[in-house]
Parts: structure tokens; sequence; C-alpha cells
């Protein structure tokens, strides 16, 4: 592995991927999540299948790092946020602690300010990664929090954290995710 690789970031939305991509991606993600866990990291829980916005880094065009966006409106108290759900934080085993996931996770924050209709960022995380995604900028909110399963409304106990894009304050109050998790 060279000293200091080059990472090439690309920003695509979702359906713009080849199916070479989503493959590569695909590999990728499952590769970073087993080798983590030990298992499959089948958790029980019902996530979002499709998202937005892929972000993707590349060293001599290898796929080595890989963070989806996908957007959401969701109910915090008496207010609709419309929300950057970031998800599959993943970077290759061999290519672990050079920057490379908080550079993307800072790519999709420019995006986020972009595109110019995210009031914020969200992440769900295990409490292990709170200081990683704290030094990224995301704040820990402690609010209860639904999300839909299997057509019920359900809590979903996990670490919720947020990235102020446009300006609001986090609100108060009960959060209502109108479908699955990312
Ligand atoms: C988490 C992950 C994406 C980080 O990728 P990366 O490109 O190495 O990230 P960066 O170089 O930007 O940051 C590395 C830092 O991440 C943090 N980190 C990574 N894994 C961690 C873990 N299991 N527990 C706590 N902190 C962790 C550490 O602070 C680490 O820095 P350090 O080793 O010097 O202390 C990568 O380790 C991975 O793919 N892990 C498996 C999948 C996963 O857990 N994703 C996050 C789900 S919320």
């Amino acid at each position: 592995m060279p000293e200091d690789p080059l990472l090439e970031i690309a920003i695509r939305s979702s359906n713009s991927l080849t199916e070479e991509e989503a493959r590569e991606a695909e590999i990728l993600d499952k590769l970073a999540y087993v080798e983590e866990d030990g298992d499959d990291c089948d958790d029980g829980i019902q996530w979002i299948e499709e998202s937005n916005w892929d972000i993707l880094g590349w060293v001599d065009g290898k796929l080595v790092s890989h963070v989806i966006l996908s957007k959401h409106v969701i109910r915090v108290g008496s207010q609709s946020l419309t929300i950057a759900g970031v998800g599959g934080v993943a970077t290759h085993p061999a290519w672990r602690r050079l920057g490379f996931a908080g550079r993307l996770l800072k790519a999709a924050e420019d995006l986020m300010r972009s595109e110019g209709c995210y009031d914020f960022g969200m992440l769900f995380c295990d409490t292990e990664m709170i200081p990683y995604y704290s030094r990224n900028g995301y704040t820990l909110v402690h609010n209860p929090l639904f999300i839909m399963q299997r057509g019920q409304r359900v809590p979903f106990d996990d670490n919720e954290l947020v990235l102020p894009i446009s300006g609001k304050l986090w609100p108060e109050g009960v959060v209502d995710i109108p479908g699955s998790p990312w």
C-alpha cells in the first residue's frame, strides 16, 4: 500500500451506478460489516433498501470506501424536517485509519449543504462509534425514536446523531421516521 494513497471521491445518484459499481459497493459493504462483527450483521432490523446518493472512494480503480445518503421527511416533536440519512459507512479493512471514511463524510456534508433542501444529516450508530462521528461534526441527541417495521410503528433503540445543515435547532420531542431506518 502506498504511503499516501490517492483517494478519488465520486458522488453519484444511486440510480446512476453501473451494475458493476453496485456489485462492488455491495461486496465492500458486506466485507466491512462482516469483518467488524464476525457475523453477517443480521440484527433483525429491516433497513432501507434504496438510497439517493452514493459517495464512493476509489484507490487505483478499486472501491475502498463508501457512504450512502437517503432523503427522508421525518417528524420531530411538532416539526416536519427533511433529513439526509447517512448510512453504510464502510472502508475496506486494508485501507482503514487513513481518513477515507472521514473524507467521504465531509463530501456527504458538502452535498447536503449544496443541495439546499436538508435541515439535518442524521445517522444511527453503536455507542463505540459516537466519538468518531462527534469528531466529524455530528451531535448525539436523545429524542424517543420510532420507525416503521413490517407495517408497525415500533421503538428503535439506537444512538441518534444529527448534523445541523439549514440552521434550524434540533427540536425536542418524539422522532417519527415513516419507514425503515438507514
Ligand atoms: C468505521 C470505518 C468506516 C472507519 O473507516 P476509516 O476509513 O478507517 O475511517 P477514518 O480513517 O476516517 O477514521 C478512523 C477512525 O474511526 C474510528 N473507528 C473505527 N472503527 C471503530 C470502532 N470499531 N470503534 C471505535 N472507533 C472506531 C477510530 O476513531 C479510528 O481512528 P483511530 O483508529 O486512529 O482511533 C471502518 O472502520 C469500517 O468500515 N468499519 C466497519 C463498518 C462500520 O462499523 N461502519 C460504521 C457503522 S456506524
